[in-house]
């Protein structure tokens, strides 16, 4: 057993097997007095100080079985700064090394999840190769975002090569399309961009994902993560993706010039809304603009709608089959719709929501109805001119949706994609991406200085506002309704026949077999 020490050439079971055994029976005897590591630490070993990590644990944790988590997370620290020690043996640990402590929760958390079978936990690798990242982000704003988390994913770890594979197309229309496939045929990319919420089910998350579990309980995350977002990421009892923000569906952006020469202020209610677009015509300006190129947008305008009319507990119920779809409500909802098409770009149909918002930013269009991405595209075109206002009928309602990255089960470069969702989920990458991509973190624990005026709005509204899921952005409901849902509405923005689109969104629920 010595040799095998000595040599540093073990196999890592046998080692952490008896290393636990032999540690813990050699200090279950020797009494130090214990001082728990509250926060997390650097800690120089020095000489005549206890060289073995038990000891050491029993020092910061008053518990020696406690060595795998200052061995994990000495490890994970070397991977960012080769200044601490790299330990592959616990046993010998040598004055002037360098250890990072970690605090009590990440250890415990940590100690949760060890298991002796599962030795690769104690060691952060430096990853190497490629990550292969699979997203629809492509528009301004939504590129910079991206931008933000490589670039610290590579001041991590240079030696790994992004490899950048974005799919154009707003709310993944044709990504979704292509990921599928790859994973049906083993040949994912390493991590893809993934709706919270029952999106995920699409992806048979049994057969084809990794449960991301061990890795909130090593992180932290369910005590950094909203618990409304949490219930949006757990399906069927595992974690699925690691969400780097949260997006608001429901918000009316608004030209302030426009609004200002024509002495307007955003409109509250559906009253309000149709006075203004009459003033905005009558000015020939283009009251509301519309892109719905993508087959999406149409029907992310008439979630937001329908959240308008209904409310937040009639819309919620939609998903769950508490509200039928033949409520008066919905057949308002549709009519409002009907009506808001007459103010729109007449070529919506020919461009997408980022085409469309060039309407406001030449000041030929007034408003439009977005998710807040648009505020990381306003940001990106320099277009600061901009207004905000919750969707007419949605004050107080926070339709939220939620991006995350996964972890395929036969990504081909593993380390490299626990790293990055490592990355995702940390305040630092949180607070780069977000800025630019004008979502606001999902942890709370982000610095809202760093926002603009628009975003430190959003993160009070997500603390008071009802929360309710989108549904065109997978958190609602599963993808195959989605679907449903937006061919009604597109076929309702070509015919306007507001029965028969009452009749099929009915009839989607029943497909999706939620209402009878
Ligand atoms: C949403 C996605 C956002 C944004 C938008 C437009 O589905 O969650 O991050 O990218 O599509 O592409």
């Amino acid at each position: 057993m010595k040799y095998i020490y000595k040599s540093r050439k073990f196999l890592f079971l046998c080692h952490t097997l008896v290393a636990a055994l032999v540690i813990s029976a050699a200090f279950a005897l020797v009494a130090i007095a214990a001082s728990p590591a509250q926060e997390s630490q650097e800690y120089t070993v020095v000489a005549k100080t206890p060289v073995t990590l038990s000891k050491i644990a029993e020092k910061f944790f008053g518990k020696p079985d406690y060595w795998p988590a200052i061995m994990a997370a000495t490890n994970r620290k070397y991977v960012e700064d080769p200044s601490f020690t790299r330990i592959s043996d616990p046993e010998s640990i040598e004055p002037e090394w360098k250890l990072w402590i970690p605090d009590k929760e990440w250890a415990d958390g940590f100690m949760k999840v060890w298991t002796p079978i599962k030795p690769e936990l104690l060691f952060g690798m430096g990853p190497k190769g490629q990550l292969v990242v699979a997203s629809w982000w492509t528009a301004g704003g939504e590129a910079e975002g991206l931008n933000g988390l490589f670039h610290i994913y590579r001041s991590k770890y240079p030696e790994v090569e992004i490899v950048n594979a974005t799919v154009a197309g707003g709310a993944g229309y044709i990504f979704k399309a292509v990921v599928k496939p790859r994973l049906i045929a083993n040949d994912p990319p390493d991590t893809f961009q993934l709706h919270a919420g029952l999106e995920v089910e699409g992806y048979s998350p049994e057969t084809y994902l990794g449960p991301l579990d061990d890795l909130y309980a090593i992180e932290g995350w369910k005590n950094v993560f909203p618990s409304d977002l949490l219930k949006l990421l757990e399906y069927k009892g595992h974690y699925w993706g690691v969400p780097v923000n949260i997006h608001r569906s429901n918000v009316l952006w608004y030209d302030r010039s426009i609004f200002a020469r024509a002495g307007l202020l955003p409109p509250r209610t559906w009253d309000e809304f149709f006075e203004v677009c009459e003033t905005l015509k009558a000015q020939g300006i283009v009251p509301i603009v519309m892109g719905d190129k993508g087959g999406w947008e149409a029907g992310h305008v008439f979630e937001n709608i329908l959240a308008g009319v209904l409310g937040a507990e009639k819309y919620k119920g939609l998903w769950t089959g508490a509200t039928p779809w033949t409520d008066p409500l919905l057949t308002q909802a549709l009519k409002v719709y009907k009506k808001m098409l007459t103010y729109v770009n007449t070529d919506h149909s020919a461009m997408s929501w980022d085409g469309a918002g060039e309407y406001m930013v030449a000041d030929k269009g007034a408003m439009i109805i977005m998710g807040d991405w648009a505020n990381g595209w306003f940001m990106a075109k320099n277009y600061t001119d901009y207004g905000w206002a919750p969707v007419p009928g949605t004050k107080g309602i926070f339709v939220a949706l939620s991006d995350s990255f996964c972890f395929p089960k036969m990504a081909r470069n593993r380390d490299n994609v626990i790293a990055w969702l490592r990355v995702c989920g940390s305040k630092e990458g949180q607070e780069a991406f977000n800025t630019k991509k004008g979502s606001i973190p999902s942890r709370i624990d982000c610095d809202p200085n760093l926002f603009n005026e628009y975003l430190q709005s959003a993160m009070r509204d997500w603390k008071t506002d009802a929360i309710v899921p989108s549904c065109i952005h997978g958190a609602a409901t599963i993808e195959s309704w989605v679907t449903d849902f937006k061919d009604v509405i597109n076929l309702f923005t070509a015919t306007g026949n507001v029965s028969a689109a009452q009749a099929a969104l009915k009839e989607a629920c029943v497909t999706a077999e939620v209402c009878k």
